[in-house]
């Protein structure tokens, strides 16, 4: 199936290593131009360089430095973007995931920094690219898509996990209303709920769970498997392969959608 991603233009956020990165490789592959960010400019410009060794064939990697949660760095990395690319097709919001942890560890000053990392980036994100996507729709072009990676605990709430429970709520929120908002103008908005997926995360979280409980890293990691009907862990690839179909051409009917990526862990029959 030719996806039609041939000099698409794409922006991910959050892309220096996980699931972002895994996202970038895969539109490279798929022939797409594809801009990167993340905070630390030593692991973006890395990670760029790792990804032209990936996929040799690329067109065009640009990274880029910015913190997804300052909305000034925001706007200054899309305008370097379409600065570069002439325009944006396809935004990936994306950042790091919150502290775990039950209802008596996390201040307000907690809670209000994992609502900037998880949602306001979001939502900043869309504000400062849509007067981009919108000129894209209307190009010649005709293609503009907002992927949105969040978490399977927007739809079955993670225990330990409070910060990332509340704040993908309000993604989805966010994103079923943007989508019923750009319907019209043929601009697509969906949400891609990761379950457990091997990246540096889950290798933290479970050296975290590690420290806290005693189990070991094998025993955390069988009982994340043992939670998904396919009782194993996903990977990076197997995620971007579905991130990438729902940024294509191919997938111009789907809008205002939570896919979970998750082997089957979320329980719920929709
Ligand atoms: N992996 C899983 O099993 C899983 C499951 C469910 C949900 N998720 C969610 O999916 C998202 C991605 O997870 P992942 O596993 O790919 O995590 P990861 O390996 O830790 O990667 C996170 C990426 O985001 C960047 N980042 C963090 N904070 C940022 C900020 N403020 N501004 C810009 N970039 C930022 C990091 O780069 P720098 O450090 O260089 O800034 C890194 O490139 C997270 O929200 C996570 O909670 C993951």
């Amino acid at each position: 199936m030719d996806l039609g991603l041939t000099k698409a233009t794409a922006f991910i956020a959050g892309a220096s290593s996980g699931l972002g990165k895994a996202v970038a490789r895969e539109l490279l592959r798929e022939g797409a131009r594809v801009a990167i960010c993340s905070r630390s400019k030593k692991r973006i410009f890395a990670a760029a360089e790792q990804l032209k060794k990936d996929v040799p064939e690329a067109d065009t990697i640009l990274p880029v430095v910015c913190d997804v949660t300052d909305e000034a760095q925001i706007e200054s990395a899309l305008d370097q973007t379409v600065d570069a690319f002439g325009g944006l097709n396809l935004l990936v919001s994306n950042a790091g995931g919150p502290a775990t942890g039950m209802i008596g560890d996390h201040s307000a000053t907690d809670w209000r920094a994992a609502l900037e990392l998880n949602l306001m980036s979001t939502i900043n994100l869309c504000r400062h690219a849509l007067p981009y996507l919108r000129k894209a729709v209307a190009s010649p072009s005709g293609l503009a898509r907002i992927l949105m990676i969040s978490s399977l605990s927007a739809k079955q709430p993670v225990p330990g996990l409070y910060l990332s429970n509340v704040s993908r709520a309000g993604v989805q929120g966010f994103a079923k209303s943007l989508s019923e908002e750009l319907g019209p103008e043929g601009i697509t908005v969906n949400t891609i709920l990761p379950g457990y997926t091997l990246t540096d995360r889950l290798a933290h979280l479970s050296e975290s769970l590690n420290e806290q409980t005693g189990k070991s890293i094998e025993e955390i990691e069988a009982g994340w498997s043992s939670s998904s009907a396919l009782k194993r862990i996903g990977t990076e690839d197997e995620f971007a392969a579905a991130a990438v179909f729902l940024l294509s051409r191919r997938a111009s009917f789907i809008t205002g959608v939570a896919l979970t990526v998750d082997g089957g862990a979320v329980k719920s029959l929709l």
